[in-house]
C-alpha cells in the first residue's frame, strides 16, 4: 500500500498532536502557540543542545537548573567555562557544554544577542550541526525544514518500510520527512513526530493501535513495525584499562585535577589516574599510582561505556597529604558535589566511599 499523501498525513500528525503533546519546560504547546504566545529561541536553542544522545528524562532537571542560574543569552555568555562544565557535570558529551559557551558569546558578538532565524544562518554556530539547526529553525521560527533525530528516524523507516540499513538510509528519510513537512505549524510538526517517536512508536513494543498514522503506516501493513529501523551488525567496543586514585587528606578533602583542554572529558575534573590504554599489559596496580609513597587499597573495579570504548578502571584508595600541582587543588567534602565531576568519576568516588564505609563497619 501506498502512503497518503503528505498533507493527509501532517495533518492527522498534528491533529494527534493538539490532544497529545507533551508538557515539556522548554517547549510552547499548541494550544499557547494558536494564541500567539512564541518560543523562546534561547530556551529552544539549550533545550536541543541538551537532548541530543540523552532523553528527556535526564534533561530536566539539568534544564531547570541552567536557566534558573543563565536565564538568557547574555547571562550565559558572561559564564565562565568552568562554572558551565560543573553545571554540565553528569549530562555527558562534554563538548557540548564547552561549544555552548562558545556558541552564546558568538551570538553575543555577530548577531547582537539574537539568534539568526534560519537553519543556514543557525548552522554556522558552534555547536550547531545539521539536526539543531532544523529544530530551532522550525521550532522557534517557524522555517518548514525538515527536522530528523533518532526517533524521527524510526517513525520514518516504519511509515515508509524503509529497509536500508542507518546509516546509509539517512539522506533518503531527510528528503521524505522534508516531503511531509508543512509549511504551517512546521516546529509543531517536527515536535510531533518526536513525541510519536518516544511515546507510541517507541523502539520495543510499539502502540500501534492508538498510533494516528496506523492506515499510513507501511511497516504496520507488513506486519512487522519493530524490524525497522535495520541497523547494521552492532560492533564490540574495544577495552581501555587504567587505574584511578582518590587520596583523602587528614580534613577529608579529596585531591582532584583538571584534564587537558583537548579530547575526550576535555576541561572536566577527575582524581588522578593513569592513561587508559588499549593495551591489556597496561599497569593499572598501586605501582602505576601518579602520587608515590601512599600505602593504596584496591576498592574493584568500575566500568564506564564511552561512545568509541568500554573503560575498566580499578580504583584504589588511601590517605595522606600532598603539596596539589599547579592543575590540582584538595577539595573539601562540602565541595564535591558541585565539582565538574563526569558520571564516570562519579562511579570511582562512589565505590571509593563505599569501599571505604564497608572497611570502617567490619
Ligand atoms: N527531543 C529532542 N528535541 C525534542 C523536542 N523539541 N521535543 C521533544 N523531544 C525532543
Amino acid at each position: 500500500m501506498n502512503a497518503a499523501p503528505s498533507p493527509a498525513i501532517a495533518t492527522k500528525l498534528l491533529a494527534w498532536y493538539d490532544r497529545h503533546a507533551r508538557d515539556l519546560p522548554w517547549r510552547v504547546g499548541p494550544l499557547d502557540l494558536a494564541k500567539g504566545v512564541r518560543p523562546d529561541p534561547y530556551r529552544v536553542w539549550l533545550s536541543e543542545i541538551m537532548l541530543q544522545q540523552t532523553t528527556v528524562a535526564a534533561v530536566r532537571d539539568y534544564f531547570a537548573k541552567f536557566t534558573a542560574k543563565w536565564p538568557n543569552v547574555d547571562a550565559l555568555a558572561a559564564a565562565s567555562e568552568d562554572d558551565i562544565l560543573r553545571a554540565w557535570a553528569g549530562l555527558g558529551y562534554y563538548s557540548r557544554a564547552r561549544n555552548l559557551k562558545k556558541c552564546a558569546d558568538a551570538v553575543m558578538s555577530s548577531h547582537d544577542g539574537r539568534f539568526p532565524q534560519t537553519a543556514a544562518a543557525l548552522r554556522d554556530l558552534p555547536g550547531i550541526g545539521d539536526y539543531t539547526s532544523a529544530a530551532i529553525a522550525a521550532i522557534a521560527f517557524d522555517e518548514p525544514v525538515a527536522v530528523v533525530d533518532g526517533n524521527v528516524e524510526r517513525v520514518m523507516t516504519r511509515l515508509f518500510a524503509i529497509d536500508t540499513p542507518l546509516p546509509e538510509a539517512k539522506k533518503g528519510i531527510k528528503a521524505k520527512t522534508q516531503a511531509l513537512t508543512p509549511e504551517r505549524r512546521p516546529g509543531d510538526f517536527a515536535q510531533a513526530m518526536m513525541d510519536l517517536g518516544a511515546t507510541l512508536c517507541t523502539p520495543k513494543r510499539p502502540a500501534c493501535m492508538h498510533c494516528p498514522l496506523r492506515a499510513d503506516c507501511a511497516a504496520l501493513t507488513k506486519g512487522d513495525p519493530e524490524r525497522f529501523p535495520v541497523k547494521p551488525p552492532k560492533k564490540a567496543k574495544p577495552v581501555r584499562r587504567g587505574a584511578a586514585f582518590v587520596l583523602t587528606n587528614r580534613d577529608g578533602a579529596i585531591l582532584l585535577e583538571k584534564r587537558g583542554d583537548s579530547g575526550l572529558l576535555a576541561g572536566m575534573t577527575q582524581v588522578p589516574t593513569t592513561e587508559w590504554s588499549a593495551r591489556r599489559d597496561g599497569e593499572t596496580g598501586t605501582g602505576s599510582a601518579p602520587l608515590p609513597g601512599i600505602d593504596w587499597i584496591s576498592c574493584g573495579t568500575i566500568v564506564h561505556v564511552f561512545t568509541h570504548f568500554e573503560l575498566r578502571l580499578d580504583v584504589y584508595r588511601g590517605e595522606g597529604e600532598k603539596a596539589p600541582a599547579a592543575h590540582q587543588w584538595w577539595s573539601a567534602p562540602d565541595d564535591i558535589a558541585g565539582e565538574a565531576l563526569p558520571t564516570v568519576m562519579k562511579k570511582v568516588l562512589g565505590l571509593a566511599i563505599e569501599h571505604e564505609s564497608e572497611h570502617d563497619l567490619s
